[in-house]
């Protein structure tokens, strides 16, 4: 059995945890600071294996050290902004947070795959390469999956046919300037500026659909007040996590590191990325058209300015 950890037993650590039973992914660990917390989900999880003829080892713990020899660790812990916090007090507290389990995976995990969900997630998969030492390719970010998943919804309601038709990419960072490729986005490999063509849709609704896109996770927030979407960005989380698994070596939007793709440097951001066994196993560069280049250097100039602060936050702890 594989062994994945999963760091935060909140919204979507449960329902990660409950998902990868249910596919008898691998052993589960989840860790959550709360004391009581993770270990009651466990012991419930675990008393439901038996009535789905289910068998695996389920454990939850509030000891980070725990994590020893995961193969894979799913990172959700962290907090969200709450009234009268600035986006920088977020960025400190999420930051310290990453800053200790990249430590921990230093310390206890060192050849994991790991993928960040925890927001400003390109900024934190960024600190968690950076504190975890791990090589490049193992620490990935999921939000171009989720963000994809929203963009083809919107569309498919919009155009009328089924979303499995939809071919499209959303790219950069997970903020309110992220990408969709217009360019590359196909209907059963018809290229979407020919739906325009024969008005089955227009450019106004394609432009609400990328304004919506953009705003899905807030909108969600506006809706539930409390919380934030989970049930999507697990799922999405999953089909990173199978990749690597099953080594399927799929083509998926995902954050990772650029040593120069993109001509950028030293920067975590969405870009089409080969999963397999090895994580990021290849960046694909994709030919951008001036305006969609245009839109991802906009979008990594802000995630950028958020990675700045994380620097000057990772030099107080060295
Ligand atoms: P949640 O608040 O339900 O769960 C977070 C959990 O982390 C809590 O149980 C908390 O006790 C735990 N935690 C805090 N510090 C910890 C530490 N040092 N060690 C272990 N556990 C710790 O939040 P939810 O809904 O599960 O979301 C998790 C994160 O994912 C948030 O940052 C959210 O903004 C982000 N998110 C990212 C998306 C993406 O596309 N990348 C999509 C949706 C949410
Ligand atoms: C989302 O996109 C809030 O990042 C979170 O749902």
């Amino acid at each position: 059995m594989k062994k994945i950890s999963l760091i935060g037993a909140g919204n979507i650590g449960t329902i990660l945890a409950f998902s990868i039973s249910r596919r008898k992914l691998g052993d589960i660990l989840l860790v959550d600071v709360v004391d009581g917390l993770a270990e009651g989900k466990c012991l419930d999880l675990s008393q439901s294996l038996s009535i789905e003829n289910l068998n695996s080892e389920i454990t939850g713990t509030t000891d980070l050290s725990q994590i020893k020899n995961s193969d894979a660790i799913i990172i959700t812990a962290g907090i969200a902004r709450k009234p009268g916090m600035s986006r920088d007090d977020l960025i400190e507290t999420n930051f310290s947070i990453m800053a200790e389990i990249g430590t921990a995976i230093k310390k206890y995990s060192p050849e994991s795959f790991v993928i960040c969900i925890t927001n400003p997630l390109d900024a934190m998969v960024w600190s968690l390469l950076k504190t975890s030492g791990l090589k490049k390719n193992m620490v990935v970010g999921m939000a171009g999956i989720l963000d994809t998943a929203r963009f083809k919804l919107f569309l498919s309601h919009e155009i009328g046919v089924s979303m499995d038709c939809i071919q499209t990419m959303v790219l950069g960072g997970h903020g309110d300037s992220m990408v969709p490729l217009l360019e590359h986005t196909s209907i059963s490999g018809t290229p979407l500026k020919d739906f325009l063509k024969i008005k089955k849709i227009k450019n106004k609704q394609i432009q609400k659909i990328i304004e919506r896109t953009r705003n899905g996770g807030g909108e969600i927030v506006s809706l539930m007040k409390n919380s934030s979407a989970f049930f999507a960005p697990a799922s999405s989380a999953i089909e990173m996590l199978e990749a690597f698994l099953f080594n399927q070596k799929k083509l998926l939007p995902c954050s990772t590191y650029l040593d120069g793709q993109y001509n950028c440097k030293n920067v975590c951001v969405g870009v089409p990325v080969i999963l397999g066994e090895k994580g990021v196993e290849k960046v694909i560069e994709l030919n951008l058209n001036d305006q969609e280049f245009q839109d991802f250097n906009k979008s990594v100039n802000s995630v950028e300015e958020l990675i700045k602060k994380c620097n000057k936050l990772l030099a107080k702890l060295n």
